[in-house]
């Protein structure tokens, strides 16, 4: 039995909904992600493609998701059986629901991560520098095989526990306080970033793009995979979300607001870590510690350390945790009208095979540090490429073609709320051609075909 459409549940107001889309975009990917990234690919030109990417291709692709979403009330692989029965287009959500389980599963190990640096500053422990350095410390930490399987633990037990509530009381709510909060932090914490000594160094690094970087095609697969995994965008999370929205609900500025709001957020991120990598003369191509090595040492230089750090991890999990929450709301969706089991058994049981997917990518930072696949140094950035970097463009490339080559222009217009305007018709130049054109070159590109 399906799930009547008038029993589907709704968000509560347009400002619910664009919140949760903003608590889905604005985490780990805008401060974690998105300064390691930038820093292992030189810095300004990856930032330079990134925004082109996000504007070009991340914005009329987000579009099309939640267009999609709120115009079939169903879940990711439902949209498309819904909206294209018997078609083929229903591998983009598939995709989006495997995209889930991998992402999240890795998501988990970092989020967990977060969560105990801000143990460790509730408890005092990191109130002046380890014996070993930050470094040091943080290295010791992801390695041993008990204590970071320990957060994730309980990090995943409350991303359940959020989805096992619902859309509305589980995700609307906390994220209007939360995340004004982590931007007023983050903000102060850039400025202060800039009194640290690096400022010059890391706006050279940060906007003064190396030109001859252009000419490499990994530069643009991971602006690519940094602009869809920080969007959120390509697996079926807007799509979701936008199941949510009733018709009266206008999308287009949403979607702005929402990539907007997220690209801000990596910018200033960038901001506030960066001048510090330059001021402790600390190599911006360290890979993934790099932000959770650099912002202890800035709280340290601050004279409230203690309770600026316990702030700062606390905001940054609470982001973390509602985007983990969309990316479980993906999976348990499906599963609630696939199977026609309650959400609470959904969550539980998809939320607990997520974790356990995810603890090969926590102990490959310790004793399983020899499994990883596709060329990468460990498990998590085996499962972040295989995710990021493959399937989410891909879902993304197949998205737009859906409404841009699946739907009769009139109705990809009508339903969008772009309408008969110049800007509806820039924006299927752009989902028709534009888009997947650049997604396929770029993947060419990178296989070695062409470039
Ligand atoms: N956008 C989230 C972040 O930046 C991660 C995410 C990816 C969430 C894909 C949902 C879907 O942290
Ligand atoms: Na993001």
């Amino acid at each position: 039995m399906h799930q009547p459409e008038s029993t589907r549940e709704h968000w509560g107001s347009r400002l619910g909904f664009i919140l949760a889309a903003m608590g889905s975009a604005v985490g780990l990917g805008n401060i974690w992600r998105f300064s390691y990234v930038t820093g292992e690919n030189g810095g300004g030109a990856f930032l330079l493609i990134y925004l082109v990417f996000i504007a070009l291709i991340g914005i009329p692709i987000l579009i099309a998701e939640l267009t999609i979403g709120r115009k079939s009330q169903s879940d990711v692989v439902g949209s498309f059986t819904k909206l294209a029965p018997g078609k083929p287009w229903v591998v983009a959500g598939i995709m989006g629901v495997a995209s889930a389980f991998i992402i999240l599963s890795f998501y988990g190990v970092i989020a967990g991560w977060s969560v105990f640096y801000f143990f460790q500053y509730v408890i005092g422990n990191l109130n002046t520098e380890p014996a070993n350095g930050y470094g040091g410390f943080f290295g010791a930490f992801i390695s041993d095989s008990f204590q970071p399987l320990f957060w994730q633990f309980l990090f995943m037990a409350m991303t359940i526990g959020v989805v096992f509530v619902g859309i509305k009381k589980g995700i609307e709510r906390a994220n209007k306080i939360l995340m004004p909060l982590l931007a007023i932090l983050v903000i102060g914490l850039a400025l202060y970033s800039l009194t640290l000594g690096g400022t010059k160094e890391a706006l050279r690094f940060m906007f003064s793009p190396d030109w001859s970087a252009l000419t490499e095609p990994k530069v643009y697969l991971a602006a690519l995979g940094q602009a869809f995994f920080s969007l959120s965008l390509g697996m079926g999370a807007l799509i979701t979300y936008g199941s949510y929205l009733k018709k009266e609900h206008k999308l287009p500025g949403a979607a702005v607001s929402v990539a907007s709001l997220d690209t801000g957020f990596a910018i200033v991120a960038g901001l506030m870590i960066f001048p510090a990598v330059f001021a402790f003369g600390v190599a911006p191509d360290q890979g993934p510690g790099l932000a959770f090595i650099i912002l202890p040492g800035i709280f340290d230089n601050l004279g409230m350390g203690q309770l600026f750090g316990l702030l700062f991890f606390l905001l940054l999990s609470a982001a973390a945790l509602s985007s983990a929450v969309s990316l479980l709301e993906v999976a348990v969706a499906y599963f609630i009208r696939k199977f026609d089991w309650s959400r609470r058994k959904a969550a539980v049981i998809v939320g607990g095979i997520i974790f356990l997917l995810g603890i090969p990518s926590s102990l490959g930072n310790g004793v399983w540090e020899d499994l990883a696949f596709f060329g990468q140094e460990t498990m998590i950035d085996s499962m972040d490429f295989i995710a990021s970097n493959i399937f989410l463009p891909l879902g993304g490339m197949i998205i737009a073609m859906f409404v841009g080559w699946g739907w009769k222009k009139a109705d990809a217009l009508e339903e969008s709320d772009l309408g008969d305007s110049f800007i509806g018709k820039v924006w299927l130049l752009v989902i028709r051609f534009i888009a997947p054109a650049a997604i396929f070159v770029i993947f060419l590109s990178t296989i070695g075909l062409i470039g």
